[in-house]
């Protein structure tokens, strides 16, 4: 078996293949790391068949959707989840086949309703129905922890002790243990008492993940990240630098358009000499009446240069071929100590 290990922040994904046959899959990738995955994909000379979440994450952003539409492969989910998009839906006691090696499907219910570990050769593929020294959570969306106790003590505990565990996430830095060492030693797995492990997951009361709802959001519909506007829009536009810009308006003002994006009370509370105020929700209605040349020089300007490149890759994508954004916004601008205007739009 081909087997790489991808570690972020905590989070765990799996790039696994046949080496005879060369079809692979990718297990739970997270977007920040495309490009990695890509890279190995190819080093490894693996033609990714499947990319595969373990379940619907709150705590990460899934690259499933993206990887599998650039690398021509199915996203696979178990039948319970959420998400609209899904290439092919699995449920338990099912396999996909990769080459010579199989990966089959465990329903395992508790972390999510839509929970599942995968086994393929010497090793599970845990998700967060279990990890090295913990569980998952119960307590967000779908999350039950009776399902949960179910899940490990009637299912996959059950399996080989001789079982590699990889899980989606371990905060320590820790690659795998197994199955045996997970049910000798794990904290939570001592409580063999349903009620009693019930109790212990209801009492846990842990801090909600940061960008839970954008996960979720993202994760159920295959939508953008805010992060992916941004860097989506700042790599197909050019910028300028503020000591440019200041050069450019004091020299020849007629030279360019500043165009200040914010608010009208942004604007007039202070904005760069010969700005003219077009809201960033005013754009695309106003552009004919407002930029009646598609050949001007265009710089947008907001409060912290992220609005600004959202405006300028909208003009762009309007036919305004010389849109720039401003490298910078107009808080770093005050506090070079550049100049501004105040009041009303001449
Ligand atoms: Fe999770």
């Amino acid at each position: 078996m081909i087997f790489e290990q991808i570690a972020v922040g905590g989070c765990q994904s799996y790039l696994l293949g046949c080496a005879d046959t060369c079809a692979g899959a990718l297990i739970d990738p997270e977007v920040s790391q495309i490009d990695r995955y890509l890279a190995l994909a190819s080093r490894d000379a693996l033609r990714i068949r499947f990319v595969i979440d373990t379940h619907t994450h709150a705590d990460h952003f899934s690259a499933a959707r993206q990887l599998a539409d650039r690398l021509g492969a199915m996203t696979v989910m178990h039948r319970a989840s959420p998400a609209p998009g899904v290439d092919m839906r699995v449920d338990d006691g099912e396999s996909l086949v990769l080459g010579k090696l199989r990966l089959q499907v465990l329903h395992t219910p508790g972390h999510t309703a839509d929970s599942m570990c995968l086994v393929g050769e010497d090793r599970v593929f845990t998700g967060d129905t279990l990890l090295i020294g913990g569980t998952g959570r119960t307590d967000l969306p779908t999350g039950d922890p009776e399902a949960l106790y179910d899940s490990l003590f009637g299912r996959l505990l059950k399996l080989d002790p001789a079982l590699q565990v990889y899980p989606a996430h371990d905060y320590k830095g820790r690659s795998h243990s197994t199955l045996g060492e997970e049910i000798a030693s794990n904290p939570r797995l001592q409580q063999r008492d349903k009620a009693a492990f019930v109790q212990m997951m209801k009492s846990l009361d842990l801090s909600m993940p940061t960008h839970l709802t954008e996960a979720l959001r993202t994760n159920m519909s295959g939508g953008k990240t805010v992060a992916q506007m941004l860097a989506e829009a700042a790599a197909c536009v050019p910028f300028m630098s503020m000591a440019e810009l200041l050069s450019r308006v004091q020299a020849t003002p007629a030279e360019l358009i500043v165009l200040d994006v914010r608010e009208r009370e942004a604007y007039e509370a202070g904005h760069i000499p010969g700005a003219r105020l077009l809201p960033r929700g005013q754009l695309e209605l106003r552009v004919n009446s407002e930029l009646p040349d598609p050949t001007a020089r265009i710089v947008t300007c907001c409060e912290f240069g992220r609005i600004s490149t959202l405006a300028a890759a909208t003009l762009r994508s309007m036919g305004f071929q010389r849109a720039v954004a401003l490298d910078g916004g107009m808080k770093s601008w005050l506090e070079a100590g550049y100049p501004m205007r105040a009041g009303p739009a001449a």
